[in-house]
């Protein structure tokens, strides 16, 4: 077996890691152990009073009247949808280049997914491919247009002026899939509130995470935000044991709550370190491979960094040879998954240029300047 000489293998210390949940964790220790010490006192593990404080704190942030919290984001989703009362027959539009779940929630009520190519500077749904989307489903007569749902890619917020329209010409509700987003915004609309219901992700690396699964979902509709609170909880309303709903359990555990509430401590900071560390990247990468366009007026809350190169298996064995983390966010578009192969089958060429393309890079707020630099100057030297 050929030696590695010591210069070649990357010492523990000189690794970038993708992510940094560890480091984020150092400096909070002392305020989660505390919080969640106050769980176990207290024993309210289930809708404790820490699930109602944060749920507060949500919906103050994102200037909606309503959070409620949810055991996952893929959760949020299929409880948004239930409470909107779609199911067989009708057709949620999505974007054809996200994570399986925004398709999967479709599913899993029996409604319909239908794949909108997206924008290939944004990389988000692309209201021009939505409209021809439309106009298929109406002239074919089988499937009802009733959602649209956006997804804010990589957590910058999708085209909502567009797509608003175009939802309102068809008589259509848009329900934002914010998983990546919490924490983004454009103009002065916060993301949770640039849509009439957003679902978002409290999984562990999402830019606001938990230390396991979580999602909660806004709304500034008192209507859909009481039979979402009845759905999460076997479809009871409060306390009582009558099911007026057929629900789910799909609470947001308290000790979670307690978690994110610690987290949330620290949010404003972390959003801002992940925009210096967006734009570093853009400054020194722009030109020299694909960058996600950030249209102005857009704040993202950068979830992840993902760039666009022609042989990206030969950054990838660069990248790992210098102990840089990365990973293909999508490595394929959804129509291209076995699981929603029965949907109608429509052209999404941008969809799969970029699933054969991106790369994502290390993002987190941990990351220092020096180590930001040494990932643009590894990927240059890459792909020169
Ligand atoms: C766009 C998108 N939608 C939905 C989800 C599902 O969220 P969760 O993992 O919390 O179920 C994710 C999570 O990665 C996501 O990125």
């Amino acid at each position: 077996m050929a030696s590695l000489s010591p210069s070649s293998v990357p010492s523990v210390s000189d690794r970038i890691g993708f992510f940094d949940l560890q480091g984020q964790q150092r400096r909070i220790h002392d305020d989660v152990r505390q919080r969640v010490d106050a769980v176990l006192t207290h024993g309210q593990f289930i809708l404790g009073p820490e699930v109602a404080e944060l749920e507060g704190k949500l919906a103050a942030f994102a200037g909606v009247p309503h959070a409620i919290a949810v055991s996952s984001g893929r959760d949020a989703l299929m409880i948004g949808l239930m409470a909107l009362g779609i199911g067989p027959g009708d057709a949620v539009f999505v974007p054809a280049f996200t994570f399986a779940a925004t398709a999967g929630a479709v599913c899993s009520i029996n409604a319909t997914p239908i794949f909108v190519d997206v924008d290939p500077t944004t990389r988000n749904m692309d209201p021009a491919d939505l409209e021809r989307a439309v106009a298929e489903v109406v002239a074919a007569g089988e499937l009802k247009p009733r959602v649209i749902m956006p997804v804010d890619l990589y957590g910058l917020p999708a085209d909502y002026e567009a797509i608003g329209k175009i939802a309102a010409r068809h008589d259509m509700v848009v329900f934002s899939d914010a998983a990546q987003s919490f924490g983004g915004r454009s103009g002065n609309s916060r993301v949770g509130g640039m849509a009439p219901i957003s679902a978002t992700s409290f999984y562990p690396t999402k830019p606001l995470g938990c230390y396991g699964d979580g999602g909660a979902i806004l709304t500034d509709n008192d209507e859909i935000a009481e039979a979402v609170r009845t759905l999460r909880s076997h479809g009871r309303q409060g306390t009582g044991d009558v099911a007026v709903r057929n629900g789910i359990t799909g609470r947001l555990d308290t000790i979670q709550a307690a978690v994110l509430l610690s987290k949330l401590t620290i949010f404003e900071a972390e959003l801002e370190r992940r925009d210096q560390i967006a734009k570093r990247y853009d400054a020194g990468l722009t030109g020299k491979v694909g960058v996600q366009k950030r249209p102005a007026g857009y704040f993202s809350a950068n979830a992840i960094y993902t760039i666009t190169v022609e042989d990206r298996d030969a950054l990838k064995a660069a990248l790992d040879a210098q102990g840089i983390g990365n990973a293909f966010f999508y490595r394929l578009a959804l129509h291209q998954h076995p699981a929603f192969a029965e949907a109608p089958k429509r052209p999404l060429p941008v969809s799969e240029m970029l699933a054969s393309t991106v790369i994502s890079l290390p993002m987190h707020p941990e990351l220092t300047d020096a180590e930001v630099d040494r990932v643009i100057a590894a990927v240059v030297a890459a792909v020169a």
